[in-house]
């Protein structure tokens, strides 16, 4: 059975970024924030062996897991996975202008064959116990071109699905970069707004430049909810806010020695499978915008060549309680 999510907040996926211990540390700081993996195309997820540090998923819903691929059958395998794996939803990246995901037949090129998407999500669907959604932008090129995004919305939603996020602005496939793509390339979130009001009913979550948790609470009143990326990758400890914010909630959760001790408890059974680099790095951005924590940085830096989580745990601790007023 497909669970009633409220998708009102929603981490972006970021290749690098949203990995499971990321996630991990997210859901620490938010209990209601909807979460996405790094996107992993669907023959890795199904040929490789070595997957589990992209898209384990140890309680962390409620998650989606994001794909790129174009191909019936390996989309179908696809969602079958996610759904094992306890995805809430599996989505389909249509956004990435990558040269070597345009390469591999998926991303944002696919915008250009909207009856190619709809083949692939309603393949996706064939599993009815998992949401199935679309990552898209609003067009492709430099222009604006409302009807063009219209028609790919048009389509799509002829596949049954009822859950799309839009980053909203076009890509351009050649010339510039995946960064260039997230900055160059005008916003435009009336397109989100009028094709809400030609879809009532279905759900379209509003992505792109959204830098502040102040914008994206206007913002999220103004649609069925919002995603970001790099705030979060910045920031990663301003989701403390969203329960409440966003979702009513009203027990505010505080950054403490709690947090860290969560966090490397979670941690601690996986040095040596991953990176020291993998698993703390979500914990860095803790001194993001902190005064005087440069001497913390240094020690940091230093005990992650030693490999001592111990010691590493400790600092982290200190930081914590000397900053306490600061970082909440
Ligand atoms: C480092 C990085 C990696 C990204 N990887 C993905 C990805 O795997 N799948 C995807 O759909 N978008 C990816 N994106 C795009 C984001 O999901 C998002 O659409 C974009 O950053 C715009 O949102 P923002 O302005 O809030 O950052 C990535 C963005 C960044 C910064």
């Amino acid at each position: 059975m497909k669970k009633i999510i409220d998708r009102k907040f929603c981490v972006a996926p970021m290749m690098g970024y949203t990995t499971p211990y990321a996630r991990n540390l997210y859901r620490i700081l938010s209990k209601k924030t909807f979460l996405f993996s790094e996107m992993i195309a669907t023959k890795t997820l199904i040929y490789s062996k070595n997957t589990q540090s992209v898209i384990a998923n140890e309680q962390q819903n409620p998650i989606a897991l994001q794909v790129g691929g174009s191909e019936y059958d390996d989309l179908k395998l696809s969602s079958k996975l996610a759904y094992e794996l306890n995805y809430d939803e599996i989505n389909l990246n249509v956004g990435c202008p990558s040269k070597a995901v345009q390469k591999g037949s998926f991303g944002a090129c696919l915008m250009q064959d909207k009856k190619l998407v709809r083949n692939c999500l309603e393949a996706m669907q064939f599993n009815k116990n998992i949401e199935v959604s679309i990552k898209c932008r609003i067009g492709l090129g430099k222009e604006f071109n409302y009807d063009f995004f219209e028609d790919f919305i048009d389509e799509i939603l002829k596949s049954g699905i009822r859950l799309v996020y839009v980053h909203a602005r076009n890509a351009i496939l050649t010339g510039i970069s995946p960064k260039g793509n997230r900055n160059i390339p005008p916003l435009n979130y009336n397109f989100v707004s009028k094709i809400k009001s030609k879809y009532p009913d279905i759900t379209f979550i509003l992505n792109g430049g959204i830098d502040s948790i102040e914008g994206a609470l206007e913002l999220s009143n103004k649609h069925d909810g919002v995603m970001l990326g790099r705030l979060i990758q910045n920031n990663p400890f301003c989701l403390k806010d969203v329960d409440c914010l966003f979702y009513n909630e009203t027990n505010k959760y505080t950054i403490s020695e709690r947090t860290i001790q969560d966090y490397f408890n979670y941690i601690r059974p996986k040095i040596g499978k991953d990176s020291i680099y993998r698993l703390l790095s979500p914990l860095l951005n803790i001194f993001f915008g902190i005064p005087d924590s440069k001497q913390f940085k240094i020690d940091i830096h230093s005990k992650i060549k030693d490999h001592n989580f111990d010691t590493l745990e400790k600092i982290f601790l200190k930081f914590v309680n000397e900053k306490k007023l600061l970082i909440n």
